[in-house]
């Protein structure tokens, strides 16, 4: 997910979770990171849906080391697996505004959502330069597994709840768009692919040159 700056406020009460990030750290000194590419939307792979993890070895510490790699820089405060054409249950998050609070969340479950609903305006790595206000429960309860299989049951609200709804979608293949009249769909989709179509063309013109 991608953040705008109004969701600032929210920001400023939700309680701060560590969950998992001193583990983390030690995890990311010692893989080497690599960046990964985001898909676009409307590509069809993100409709694709997630399947859970099973083995908690290297190759999910790797996975998870990439994605929070991936994040930092694209710059965002959450991503799901299905964005880096890897489905599996898989999120990052950080919504800390020092972006030292790394939340890795595997196979995540929603126990319960609140009759309470807030609006947002959304953003995604996936849909970029495209935010708008989507509609969920205001509080959540989320269980998970951290990186090396231990589980957590947390509550989240405000800007967090939003954004492991957000991402819980992507792992369900949903975007954040399908949440938006078919007409605004439409509009981005059509802007999307207009941009896709440009990029490709200066990238032949560079190739040629
Ligand atoms: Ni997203």
């Amino acid at each position: 997910m991608r953040s705008a700056n109004a969701l600032r406020i929210v920001h400023e009460r939700t309680p701060l979770l560590n969950f998992s990030s001193l583990n983390f750290s030690r995890l990311l000194r010692k893989s080497c990171m690599a960046r990964l590419s985001i898909l676009r939307y409307p590509d069809p792979r993100l409709h694709t849906i997630a399947k859970p993890v099973t083995a908690f070895d290297e190759r999910l510490a790797k996975l998870v080391a990439d994605m929070a790699d991936t994040m930092y820089t694209a710059p965002g405060i959450g991503l799901a697996a299905t964005q880096v054409d890897v489905h599996e249950q898989v999120i990052v998050i950080d919504v800390s505004d020092t972006r030292d609070q790394l939340l890795v969340l595997v196979n995540p479950e929603i126990v319960w959502a609140s009759d309470e609903r807030q609006v947002y305006d959304e953003g995604c790595l996936s849909v970029p330069g495209i935010f708008d206000g989507v509609e969920r429960p205001l509080r959540v309860r989320i269980k998970a597994q951290d990186a090396s299989g231990k589980l957590q049951e947390f509550d989240a609200e405000g800007l967090l709840a939003v954004c492991v709804q957000h991402e819980m979608d992507h792992l369900k293949g949903k975007v954040f768009v399908e949440y938006l009249s078919p007409l605004k769909r439409n509009r981005i989709k059509t802007k999307l692919l207009k941009e896709e179509r440009e990029l490709k063309k200066e990238r032949q013109a560079e190739a040629v040159r």
